[in-house]
């Protein structure tokens, strides 16, 4: 049975993943490192620190650790000021209905975001309320695709895995779902996310019966 529904954030709820590609992409132009959408698709869902690590290498960089800690910073910090203009607005389609109609069924609602930003990027767009479990992403050792994190969501609610379905709009985050035992729905394109159970293009394409019939086909 279904009882829990775990979300991601970026990408999902909010549109904030082009502001980390936006961030990215001032530092890197700033450093005169090569980065592109493609690349920043390998970033979705993973750390600030890991991301960093994926564009100096891709780049054939090096660099000391300070210098690199320097950098993760500077990106935070236009993060943050892409993150000023967030409001209630910038809630994806569909997103606040699906909250409401899960919390009016007794499904539980959890958070698995990487970012740490996760508690601001939600009280900003006003839906903390709605999460039973936000999960404290400087606390998971073993980032997306490991399953760490939709575990330790999943523990905290205090429902099996088995019984819960994850939402994601990275590859690396559908990976982790599966590898939790859990169903996964997809948010995106489909050839990007071939592992997911169910793929939509948009969160508006999705209510309790769709994901209902999702979870019981897989299981
Ligand atoms: C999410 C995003 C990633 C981001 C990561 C860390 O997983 O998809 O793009 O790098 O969070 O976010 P943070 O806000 O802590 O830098
Ligand atoms: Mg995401």
């Amino acid at each position: 049975r279904l009882e829990a529904v775990i979300f991601d954030l970026d990408g999902v709820i909010t549109d904030t993943a082009e502001y980390h590609y936006l961030a990215w992409k001032r530092l890197a132009e700033e450093l005169g490192l090569a980065f592109d959408r493609a690349l920043n698709e390998q970033l979705k869902g993973i750390g600030r620190k890991e991301s960093l690590e994926i564009i100096l290498q891709a780049n054939g960089k090096t660099a000391a650790e300070a210098e690199k800690e320097e950098w993760i910073a500077r990106k935070n910090r236009y993060y943050l000021e892409l993150l000023e203009q967030l409001t209630p607005a910038a809630v994806a389609p569909g997103v606040l209905a699906l909250l409401q109609e899960l919390k009016a069924h007794g499904i539980k609602i959890a958070l698995a975001s990487a970012s740490k930003n996760a508690p601001l990027v939600l009280e900003k767009l006003q839906l903390t309320r709605y999460f039973d479990v936000i999960v404290d992403a400087g606390a998971v050792k073993k980032g997306k695709p490991d399953p760490e994190i939709f575990l330790t969501a999943a523990e905290q609610l205090q429902v099996h895995g088995g019984n819960c379905l994850g939402i994601e709009d990275a590859a690396a985050g559908i990976a982790a779902i599966k590898a939790a035992g859990m169903v996964a729905v997809g948010v995106g394109d489909k050839a990007t996310l071939p592992a997911a159970d169910l793929v939509v293009k948009t969160m508006n394409e999705l209510n309790l019966s769709k994901l209902q019939a999702c979870f019981t086909g897989v299981r």
